[in-house]
C-alpha cells in the first residue's frame, strides 16, 4: 500500500510531513518575531516609584498591546485572517479599558479604580487572555510578574490614601 503510494505519488509524503512540520513550526516561530514594544518616553517614569519602574516593562509587554491605542501591529497581523482577529480583538480590549491613557498620557496617579481593575484581572488571571499568550510567550505573567505587579499596586494605593488632595488631579 505505502509502497504504491511511494511509487506513484511520492510527493504526497513529502506534503504531509511538510504541512505536520509547518503546522508545528507556526506556533513557535511566531514567537521568534517578538512585538515592537510600546515605547514609553523616560519623562513618563520621571518622578514614579521604583515599585512602577519595575511593573512598567510588564504591563507593556503584556497588557499595552491590546490597551493602548499607539500599538505597532506585529507583522503577521498583516495576514488577511489574522489582520480581523487581531484588530477586533484589540480594538475590542482597548475599548474596555484604556490603560495608556491612564497610567502613561495623563501623567498623573492611576485611579483607586484603575488599580482595582488590573488588581481584579490579575488576580482571577483573565488578563492578558490565553489566545495572546498563547503565541506570545514573553507576555505570560508568571507568578513573579504578578506579584511585581501587584507590589506596585499596594504602593500606588498607599499613596493615594495618603494624600487625599491629591484625587483631584487622578486619572480616570
Ligand atoms: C490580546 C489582547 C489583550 C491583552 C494582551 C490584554 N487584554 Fe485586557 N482585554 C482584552 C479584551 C478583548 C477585553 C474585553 C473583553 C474581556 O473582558 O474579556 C479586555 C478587557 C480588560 C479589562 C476590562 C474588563 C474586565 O474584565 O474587567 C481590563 C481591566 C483589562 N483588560 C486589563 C488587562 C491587563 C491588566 C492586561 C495585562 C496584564 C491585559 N488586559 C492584557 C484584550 C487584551
Amino acid at each position: 500500500m505505502l509502497n504504491t503510494i511511494l511509487k506513484n505519488k511520492p510527493w504526497i509524503i513529502v506534503a504531509v510531513f511538510g504541512a505536520a512540520g509547518l503546522a508545528g513550526l507556526s506556533v513557535p516561530l511566531i514567537n521568534v518575531a517578538v512585538d515592537k514594544p510600546v515605547a514609553v518616553p523616560p519623562q513618563e517614569l520621571a518622578g514614579k516609584t521604583q515599585a512602577f519602574a519595575l511593573a512598567s516593562p510588564l504591563l507593556q509587554t503584556s497588557c499595552l498591546p491590546c490597551h493602548s491605542a499607539r500599538t505597532t501591529l506585529p507583522w503577521y497581523a498583516q495576514l488577511p485572517i489574522a489582520k480581523q482577529m487581531i484588530a477586533a480583538n484589540m480594538a475590542q480590549g482597548l475599548n474596555e479599558f484604556n490603560l495608556e491613557e491612564r497610567l502613561y498620557t495623563e501623567g498623573k496617579a492611576p485611579s483607586a479604580h484603575t488599580l482595582e481593575e488590573i488588581e481584579d484581572v490579575l488576580t482571577k488571571g483573565e488578563m492578558p487572555p490565553l489566545e495572546y499568550t498563547a503565541a506570545h510567550w514573553n507576555a505570560f505573567i508568571t507568578p513573579a510578574k504578578k506579584q511585581i505587579v501587584l507590589d506596585w499596586i499596594l504602593e500606588e494605593r498607599a499613596a493615594l490614601s495618603k494624600s487625599p488632595a491629591l484625587t483631584s488631579g487622578v486619572a480616570p
